[in-house]
């Protein structure tokens, strides 16, 4: 497969086309940004981690009954994927409040939730992804009252898949975000990536911390956390 033109940079990662118009090729850079872009900096290493353990995990919930735009890793960085028209939504679960829910609620961060929690956000940079429900997703029409009950149900079952596989690793999933998208046959498909930068990871024993809110947080050890993630998941 060929890689031609570039169609979009992201703050973490390229897109370029293919010459198959129906596989795009993501390329994962080390750059981090935090709270919309304000606070700016590199991860070193992290575009290596992040393809390697996205797409790892990928095929572990694509084994597991959930449809992904995976097709194949190509080289350190460089992962073919379906191409798709991004659903314009962050898909947020959660377990344990953290983060801005913690804010939110007043809820000290390491609170049991009484039940798994989905939210989501609108993606939009300029408007700051904000928080919206099901009625706001209707009346914007971003995506179908069919494909929205379906991207509920993924999405629950990848919190059960990935809870249960990361607990083997001393790993507790604390909260994480997931993207959707529909193919060009009309396919509804987990897209965009599953990593220590759009998941909460805590050491199940000592509660520390092993994912980007090192980075957001300046908590340090940020490389030796994702370094630590990807030898829990594939022993290296
Ligand atoms: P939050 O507590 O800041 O709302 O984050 C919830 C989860 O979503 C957390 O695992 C980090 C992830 N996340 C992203 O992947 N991208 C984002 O832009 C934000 C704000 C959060």
């Amino acid at each position: 497969m060929e890689k031609l033109e570039q169609l979009y940079e992201g703050k973490a990662k390229k897109v370029f086309a293919t010459d198959d118009p129906n596989v795009v090729l993501v390329d994962y850079k080390d750059d981090a940004t935090a709270f919309n872009g304000l606070k700016k900096g590199t991860i070193v290493g992290k575009g290596v981690i992040n393809n390697r353990v996205t797409n790892f995990l990928m095929q572990m919930l694509e084994k597991n009954g959930i449809p992904t735009h995976y097709i194949e890793e190509i080289s350190d960085r460089e992962t073919l994927v379906k191409k798709v028209t991004i659903v314009p939504l962050e898909v947020i679960v959660r377990n344990i409040a953290a983060g801005s829910l913690s804010k939110r609620l007043g809820l000290p961060e390491g609170t049991k939730l009484g039940q798994t929690v989905i939210e989501y956000c609108y993606k939009d940079d300029e408007l700051g992804d904000p928080m919206v429900n099901e009625y706001h997703i209707a009346a914007m029409n971003w995506v179908s009252k069919q494909n929205l009950d379906l991207i509920a149900k993924y999405a629950l079952k990848v919190n059960e898949l990935l809870s249960a596989f990361l607990k083997q690793s001393n790993i507790e999933l604390i909260d994480f975000k997931l993207e959707f998208g529909i193919t060009n046959d009309g396919e509804l498909v987990l897209a965009d990536e599953i990593s220590p930068d759009t998941c909460r990871f805590w050491d199940s024993t000592t509660h520390e911390k092993l994912d980007k809110d090192r980075f957001r947080r300046d908590l340090g050890g940020v490389e030796d956390a994702y370094q630590e993630i990807l030898k829990r998941l594939m022993g290296e």
